[in-house]
């Protein structure tokens, strides 16, 4: 569907700058009129004459408008899409950067762009018997950044990027699809004397080196930028424009944890998904369908996950198998996709390439302390996870990454896959799988690195030492040892 040709569009702030571009961009896409909201100080009415000039008679009519003025700008808005016989696109572009007449920018950056989406909301939306439509903010890069340089513009385009947020969660009622645009460094009047716009206490000379080190792109970008969004973007996306570059879409990671689960098995992965949000809230657990058993699947399932979680600090490594046939599948879980894992986890959290140090649990067995006569391979795959597991927490690693490796042991428990076909539980003595869970945040929040826990008869778990278990003091380790 093209959600531009035929429809008319109102915009602010559109004399000049980028907004033009955005006008002109979507008439080229075959927009039906645009409405142009802007000062009367400002060029408009000669804009207004050379898109008409441009593109045909009625496709541009200029409305002189302070959209700080709420009266005005309520007039204004009304006069224009009666005029046009209805809105079906709406662009809050207007902005100001003087953060010396933070008034006005905080008036016209914020104050104007909840107007103008309220007011595009009472006219497009269908909870008012409209036909839905399309809201655009014009946040910033700045958005997405903390610039102490100019302390009130970037906050106001923060609260651009939180408002419109807010508002995406209400289009099952209005319709109306929100899209949030951030043009990056753009070469437009606005970044003209900024350092005479700036309080007196800023570094000028920060801000005149970081606009001489930036080259700003041309507006017609953000125009291009403007028809892939309103044509492809879905509700709540938020996409950055710049260094004259195709649009990307930004994720922003929730605020509250999350918990990325990883499974070969579909089905229950997204059943245990839905049951972990419907308790904890919405997007507190995500699942991914992969096969840790397959290295490339596994690279970029797990790439993804920290992606979508974005950071990460606590991995458990917790896939298992018991298979005694297929010898090679139980090491390729078991063994492989835990060194995989493992190593992927500290690359993603070692502190001495600018991660911030976390910690991952490596579930073993106890098989894997002892020698089972029944699950030879199981137990040797298990001892090999021990093994693994404390080299890696040997302080050679320890002291570079600041990664905590521990490993948990629990007995044999009630979940189905870990028993072999035709097995009792009875003979394993099982205990319940929540009695593990709470064994495991436990050593999450309190296990040294490199211990080795057990967690047997739904008792709390303990630490055991293993013969050789102290780990190596730096000045013994040496590389001939390996
Ligand atoms: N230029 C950049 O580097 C850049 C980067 C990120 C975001 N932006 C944002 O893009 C938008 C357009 O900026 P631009 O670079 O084209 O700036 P610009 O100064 O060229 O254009 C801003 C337009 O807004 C109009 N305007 C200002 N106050 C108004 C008011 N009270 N009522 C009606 N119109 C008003 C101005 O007359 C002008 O036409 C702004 O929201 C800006 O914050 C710009």
């Amino acid at each position: 569907m093209d959600h531009i040709k035929d429809k008319n569009v109102l915009i602010t702030g559109a004399a000049g700058g980028i907004g033009l571009c955005y006008t002109q961009n979507l008439l080229k896409n075959g927009a039906k009129t645009v409405s142009i909201l802007d000062l009367k100080t400002s060029p408009g009415q000669t804009t207004a004459a050379n898109l008409e000039k441009e593109f045909g008679k009625g496709k541009a009519t200029f409305y002189p408008c302070d959209v700080s003025n709420v009266k005005e700008f309520a007039e204004t808005f009304k006069k224009a899409i009666n005029t046009m016989n209805g809105v079906d696109i709406v662009i809050n572009n207007a902005g100001v950067l003087n953060d010396l007449l933070w008034e006005q920018t905080v008036n016209v950056n914020i104050g104007a762009v909840i107007q103008g989406s309220l007011l595009a909301i009472e006219h497009m939306g269908k909870h008012k018997g409209g036909k839905g439509g399309i809201l655009v903010n014009i946040a910033s890069f700045l958005s997405l950044e903390y610039f102490s340089v100019c302390p009130v513009y970037c906050s106001s385009k923060h609260q651009v990027l939180a408002f419109s947020r807010c508002l995406e969660g209400n289009f099952e009622r209005t319709g109306v699809r929100v899209l949030i645009l951030c043009p990056g460094v753009t070469g437009t009047p606005m970044l003209l004397d900024v350092d005479k716009k700036a309080f007196e206490f800023i570094d000028k000379e920060g801000l005149m080196n970081f606009l001489g080190s930036s080259v700003p792109q041309s507006p017609d970008n953000c125009g291009k930028a403007m028809v892939t969004l309103i044509q492809k973007g879905e509700n709540g996306a938020i996409w950055l424009s710049e260094n004259d570059k195709p649009p990307v879409a930004i994720e922003i990671p929730p605020i509250k944890k999350m918990i990325a689960m990883i499974d070969i098995r579909e089905s229950a992965g997204k059943q245990a998904m839905d049951t972990l949000n419907a308790e904890f809230g919405k997007n507190r657990a995500i699942f991914f369908q992969c096969d840790v058993a397959n290295n490339s699947e596994f690279d970029d399932t797990f790439k993804k996950a920290v992606l979508t979680l974005g950071s990460l600090e606590i991995l458990v490594n917790n896939a298992g198998v018991i298979n005694e046939s297929d010898f090679s599948q139980a090491i390729n879980v078991n063994v492989t996709a835990v060194v995989r894992g493992t190593l992927l986890g500290i690359q993603q959290m070692q502190k001495d390439t600018g991660g911030k140090g976390g910690v991952i649990v490596n579930i073993s067995s106890v098989a894997g302390l002892h020698a089972l006569s029944q699950l030879p391979v199981y137990s040797a795959t298990k001892h090999a996870v021990v093994s693994f597991s404390r080299s890696c927490a040997q302080p050679y690693h320890y002291q570079r990454t600041g990664v905590r490796i521990i490993v948990l042991c629990p007995e044999i428990t009630q979940s189905s896959n870990d028993l072999p076909e035709g097995e009792s539980l009875q003979k394993y003595h099982p205990q319940r799988v929540d009695s593990i869970a709470h064994g495991l945040v436990y050593v999450i929040r309190c296990a040294q690195n490199g211990s080795i826990w057990i967690s047997e008869d739904g008792k709390p778990v303990y630490e055991i030492q293993l013969s050789d278990s102290l780990p190596l003091k730096p000045e013994e380790f040496s590389f001939n040892e390996i």
